[in-house]
């Protein structure tokens, strides 16, 4: 059972509409009359995405990256690979990256550079969680959920291994999960 590897719930369902409604209220008041483009990044950003996206109250478009990086599940190697790139052009255009995680930061600064080279009208980054104890690199979203300490969590479409995506709320995993697998 999934459940029985959640150590705590960090994040509770309520708790994250609050966070995104307010997100969305934000985003909203700051790009009026602006042609926006939000950036979701798959598959992490999904619940995220679909939730905030419906808190913004101005018209956009929506597009997709989907990045893996090389590593094992639970730790990131900072070399990144475009599994899908972007359906639409974003020059001269406004665009907001939707993140799940800031972690080590080598994620969101090969995006940033990759889609700063499409010569944005703007490039800027909303973060549901930010684990600033574990940055490699000096990168920050412009917009945040909540910042965090350092654990693996999941749920909120966040996984370990591909698993826990669909739980709705953000919890911590308990470690013996992961490092079990490590093992085998
Ligand atoms: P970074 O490149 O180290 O900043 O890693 C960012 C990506 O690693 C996130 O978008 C997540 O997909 C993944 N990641 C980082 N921390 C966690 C975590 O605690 N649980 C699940 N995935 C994570
Ligand atoms: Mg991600």
């Amino acid at each position: 059972m999934e459940k029985d590897s959640i150590q705590a719930v960090l994040l509770t369902e309520s708790q994250i509409a609050e966070r995104v409604e307010q997100l969305g209220k934000q985003i909203s008041q700051d790009y009026q009359g602006n042609d926006l483009v939000l950036v979701g990044i798959l598959k992490g950003a999904i619940c995220f995405f679909s939730d905030l996206i419906r808190q913004v109250e101005i018209p956009v478009n929506i597009d997709f990256m989907a990045v893996s990086s090389y590593g094992s599940a639970s730790q990131t190697s900072g070399v990144v690979k475009i599994l899908k790139d972007l359906d639409m052009p974003i020059e001269g255009r406004h665009v907001l990256i939707v993140e799940d995680i800031v972690d080590t930061g080598l994620t969101l600064n090969y995006l940033k550079t990759n889609l700063l080279s499409r010569n944005p009208a703007s490039l800027k980054v909303v973060a549901l969680l930010d684990k600033p104890d574990r940055r490699q690199i000096d990168i920050q979203a412009d917009y945040l959920g909540f910042s965090i300490p350092d654990h693996f969590v999941v749920g909120y479409g966040i996984d370990y291994a591909e698993q826990y995506r669909s739980l709705p709320y953000v919890a911590i995993l308990d470690p013996a999960a992961y490092q079990s697998q490590a093992k085998e």
